[in-house]
């Protein structure tokens, strides 16, 4: 077995210039994301999403960026989900994009809105038909029992649809992070990476170099 604490990976591929920063992180996020599809990094739309329950007790899984539309980040999930009930307590979330090919990070703060009932039936109609049942079919976060068929309700499922048109569930929708801080990382030799954070206030981001 490999001892983990002997790993080291050195960081040289990129450095960061603030002037060569965007004023708008949305479209720096734009610019780094269409590099990550460009080359071909695993998963490029993966990102953790972190929600706080109301007992301040924070918890991570991992969603796909749907969208970049009315200055946040969309991704869509089932509303009733331990983390839909997170967010439904408190809607403070973070994302974290994690591009290992290109050794950057970004880090996404803000507040969580469901986005409208439209956007999400257009969403939804839009997905293969498998992931449609799948919705209807999974009550996501709910402990499964012994004797409860997760394939077998989906193959029920499939036999009331068949032909169908089917409709989103109303418990499954997309929402849309809106951040107030957005951090680019990049890693850099002997661990002095940059980092550029930008934060919002009054409407106007601002822009602050971090120390690695
Ligand atoms: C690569 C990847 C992509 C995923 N994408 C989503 C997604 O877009 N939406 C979602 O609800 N869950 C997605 N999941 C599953 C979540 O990580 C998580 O297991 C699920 O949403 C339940 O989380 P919760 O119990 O904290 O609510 C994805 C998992 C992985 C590994």
């Amino acid at each position: 077995m490999v001892n983990i604490s002997d790993i080291r990976k050195h960081y040289n591929q990129g450095q960061l210039y603030i002037h060569e920063l965007d004023e708008n992180p949305i479209h720096q996020f734009q610019t780094w994301l269409k590099l990550a599809l460009d080359s071909k990094c695993n998963e490029p739309t993966a990102m953790v999403l972190s929600t706080v329950s109301r007992e301040n007790k924070p918890s991570s899984r991992v969603v796909l960026l749907k969208e970049i539309a009315q200055g946040g980040f969309t991704f869509f999930s089932n509303y009733q989900s331990a983390k839909g009930k997170e967010m439904d307590s408190n809607p403070f979330v973070a994302l974290n994009f994690f591009w290992s090919e290109l050794e950057r990070q970004v880090r996404v703060e803000g507040r969580v809105e469901k986005i409208g009932e439209d956007e999400s039936d257009a969403y939804f109609q839009s997905r293969p038909r498998e992931s449609r049942i799948g919705a209807w079919a999974s009550r996501q976060s709910a402990i499964v029992v012994e004797g409860m068929e997760l394939q077998q309700n989906y193959k029920l499922l499939e036999e009331k649809y068949k032909g169908k048109i089917i409709p989103r569930p109303s418990h499954w929708g997309g929402y849309r992070v809106v951040p107030d801080k957005i951090e680019f990382w990049q890693g850099r030799a002997n661990r002095m990476h940059d980092r550029f954070c930008y934060v919002k206030m009054d409407d106007l981001w601002t822009i602050q170099q971090l120390a690695p």
